[in-house]
């Protein structure tokens, strides 16, 4: 019995380890696409209540169903996410990843769904730029590429880091920090709901291109994506939530 149970443990270790991502065709055969996300990152992926909603869910809705596949959310820690992939424990991510080369080492991304960047937000209306960060202390979430471009500049006091962007907020909000760096939707989002809190929009530290990942050398899966977003963008579907979630096309052009 001992020796059953220790040969079934080395044998799923073993398929744990050789677990290959799933091609276009093996997601397609199952009809269900495993999609990873953070759900902490309004407007474009959070809960509404218990509900995941939000811009780039609502996109991966509307590519999934052109691929004729439903989706499975999975949602967690944004740190989590791409290492995920490299360990095939779910087929795509969609967290609102700028594609950087760092990150494209490790995972193979897709066509981007939007464009933006990060812009710095502060409580005192004298912060707007890269050159007044100088001697301040700046808030990013953790693993972002807030994080890699706010480290670039090197007048900083000091940068901390935040779990989650929504901390990373509060500390700007509770005087702990006197600047914070997030995305331009988010901050504008933010600084519409909240008229009374006064936060300063200042300007675009760095802009990025937004796109989806999935496991490095997923080229079939990529592609089918690809495609379906393609339609999505042509089809007027893509056209029609970005106006609903921001007055404008967010698309990269
Ligand atoms: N665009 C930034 C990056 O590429 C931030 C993404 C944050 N996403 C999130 N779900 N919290 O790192």
């Amino acid at each position: 019995m001992k020796l059953f149970k220790a040969v079934a443990t080395a044998l799923a270790l073993c398929a744990a380890f050789l677990a290959q991502a799933r091609t276009l065709d093996e997601v397609k055969k199952d009809g269900k696409i495993l999609i990873a996300t953070e759900g902490q990152f309004a407007p474009f992926n959070f809960f509404d209540g218990s509900t995941l909603t939000g811009f780039e869910v609502d996109v991966a809705e509307l590519v999934a169903k052109k691929m004729g596949l439903r989706i499975e959310w999975k949602t967690l820690g944004f740190d989590a996410l791409l290492t995920g992939l490299r360990q095939d424990r779910w087929d795509l991510v969609i967290a609102s990843h700028g594609i950087t080369e760092e990150r494209a080492k490790a995972v193979t991304f897709t066509d981007p769904h939007y464009c933006s960047g990060g812009m710095i937000i502060a409580m005192d209306p004298v912060i707007k730029n890269a050159r007044d960060l100088a001697g301040k202390v700046v808030a990013v979430q953790t693993g972002t590429s807030y994080l890699e471009n706010v480290q670039k500049v090197s007048s900083i006091k000091e940068m901390k880091n935040f779990p989650t962007d929504m901390d990373a907020r509060s500390a700007l909000v509770s005087h702990r920090v006197d600047a914070w760096v997030t995305d331009r939707f988010v901050a504008k989002a933010i600084a519409q709901k909240n008229p009374g809190v006064g936060f300063k929009l200042g300007d675009m530290l760095f802009i990025e291109r937004i796109a989806a990942a999935v496991a490095k050398g997923n080229a079939s899966l990529a592609s089918g994506w690809n495609k379906a977003l393609a339609e999505v963008l042509a089809d007027g579907s893509y056209a029609a939530l970005s106006k609903k979630y921001f007055d404008e096309d967010v698309r990269c052009h």
